[in-house]
């Protein structure tokens, strides 16, 4: 048993690298399962919207409806315990707790010790509470991590078919998510890594791809620095913002236009695995919205438009330290084989850029997510405190 506790999950400061190496190795790799989900119509915008507002610290609703397990996830398969059992979990850029128990349960070894302290993190979309155990998790055999902290899950809401989250976001976001060590941070597997010298940079990259293969492991994590063969030309890297609250997350500052119409001009927000669509501020939208030509649909909460508009349709363009990195028509185009599993119609044409649900100047004015992060290649530099971008193979594919 365990009292009940409320704890403030989104309230900290981003911190950089800390322990000394001893020895640096090379690079662990992992790989990630997609897995779409055509069981059941979800509303996405709707979804993602919810997560911003519990970033934002202005929702007190836990576990309305969705889940962060949308119509498409990115999950990976982490051990845990000796000997291990493996868990499914979700990688969030935008959490930085690792924890296990949603579906599988957790089962204890002689690696397992409690903590002394429980530990609550609210998605807005979900949640979980439960006890926060110190436990080996291994990413890549041969290299585990022994006592890295976890969470493990009493109860947990919104999540289905996943057994908890990997958390890569800034180790600043775990401040607060313990009870009684309410200012306590939990290392990341990334830091874990980098502090016992495992890899040479404490940085984790991201490679995800267009959303319309079933279950084949397309996406790959990297831990300690980047793998050149998930992106073309340099990677480009911006600090990480000094605007808050988008510096408690993976902040950069960036520009985006529609063609030749701008939408954002030095703005701020955030990069994030765990929100499905790209968001941008209210205003932007609305701007994006009319000259799209786009109708929002009441099925999906998406913009859907016609053969002829998606023939006009321009490049959305997003200029970050005065590189532009362009999105295609066809990048901004939801994948027509998914359109039922968002509750769409198969013939209809839906885009992917959604409302973020307030109006831009407040210090979040959108949100790169994972159809963004389908067009170019990522890179999470606690180290330096900076985020990097490049294109990929599929920047410019046209599977959509
Ligand atoms: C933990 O259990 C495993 C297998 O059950 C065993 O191989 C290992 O030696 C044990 N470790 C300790 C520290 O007891
Ligand atoms: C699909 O979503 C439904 C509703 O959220 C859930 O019950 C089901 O377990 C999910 N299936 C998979 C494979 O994720
Ligand atoms: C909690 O705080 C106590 C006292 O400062 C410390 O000894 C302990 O290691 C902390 N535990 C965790 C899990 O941070
Ligand atoms: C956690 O947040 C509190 C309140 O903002 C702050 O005082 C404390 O220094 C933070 N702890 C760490 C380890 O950053
Ligand atoms: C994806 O795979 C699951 C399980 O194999 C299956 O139930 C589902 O229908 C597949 N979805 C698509 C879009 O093929
Ligand atoms: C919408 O587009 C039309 C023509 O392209 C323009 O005249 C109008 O000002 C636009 N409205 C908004 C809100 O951007
Ligand atoms: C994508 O296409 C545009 C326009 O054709 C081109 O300028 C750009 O170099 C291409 N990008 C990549 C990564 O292939």
């Amino acid at each position: 048993m365990f009292p009940a506790a409320t704890l403030t999950a989104f309230v900290a400061l981003a911190i950089g690298a800390s322990a000394s190496p001893v020895k640096r190795d090379s690079l662990i790799t992992l790989q990630l399962a997609k897995t779409v989900n055509t069981t059941v119509p979800q509303h996405i915008p709707a979804a993602d919207r919810a997560r911003v507002k519990r970033l934002l610290g202005k929702s007190t609703s836990v576990g309305v409806g969705v889940g962060l397990n949308q119509a498409v996830t990115y999950t990976a398969n982490v051990d845990v315990g000796s000997p291990p059992t493996t868990y499914n979990l979700i990688v969030d850029t935008g959490s930085a707790n690792t924890w296990v128990g949603a579906d599988k349960s957790y089962t204890p070894t002689n690696t397992s010790k409690w903590t002394g302290n429980l530990v609550e993190v609210i998605y807005g979309s979900g949640s979980f509470i439960g006890n926060e155990y110190t436990d080996t998790v291994t990413l890549v055999e041969g290299l585990a991590i022994p006592n890295q902290m976890i969470g493990v899950a009493v109860d947990s809401t919104g999540f289905t078919a996943v057994d908890g989250v990997l958390g890569i976001g800034p180790v600043g976001l775990t401040n607060g998510t313990l009870l009684p060590n309410t200012t306590s941070l939990v290392p990341t597997v990334t830091n874990n890594l980098f502090t016992l010298g495992t890899i040479p940079g404490n940085i984790v990259s991201v490679s995800f791809v267009p959303a319309n293969e079933n279950g084949t492991a397309t996406g790959e994590l990297t831990f300690g620095g980047t793998d050149s063969t998930k992106f073309t030309g340099d990677v480009v890297y911006t600090p990480v913002t000094t605007v808050s609250p988008a510096n408690h997350y993976w902040g950069i500052n960036q520009d985006v236009s529609y063609g030749s119409q701008s939408l954002l001009l030095g703005s701020s927000g955030f990069v994030d695995t765990g929100t499905t669509l790209t968001l941008i501020a209210s205003d932007a939208f609305a701007v994006y919205q009319n000259a799209t030509g786009g109708i929002l649909d009441i099925m999906t909460g998406l913009l859907t438009i016609t053969e002829d508009q998606l023939t006009n349709l321009q490049s959305l363009y997003f200029n970050i330290e005065n590189t532009m990195f362009e999105m295609t028509p066809n990048a901004q185009v939801w994948p027509r084989s998914l359109n039922t599993a968002i509750g769409g119609s198969a013939d209809s044409i839906y885009l992917v850029v959604g409302d973020l649900g307030q109006s831009s100047g407040q210090g979040l004015d959108f949100i790169n997510g994972m159809t963004f992060l389908e067009r170019f290649y990522s890179v999470y530099d606690s180290e330096n405190t900076r985020v990097g971008f490049a294109t990929t193979p599929f920047t410019n594919a046209t599977t959509n």
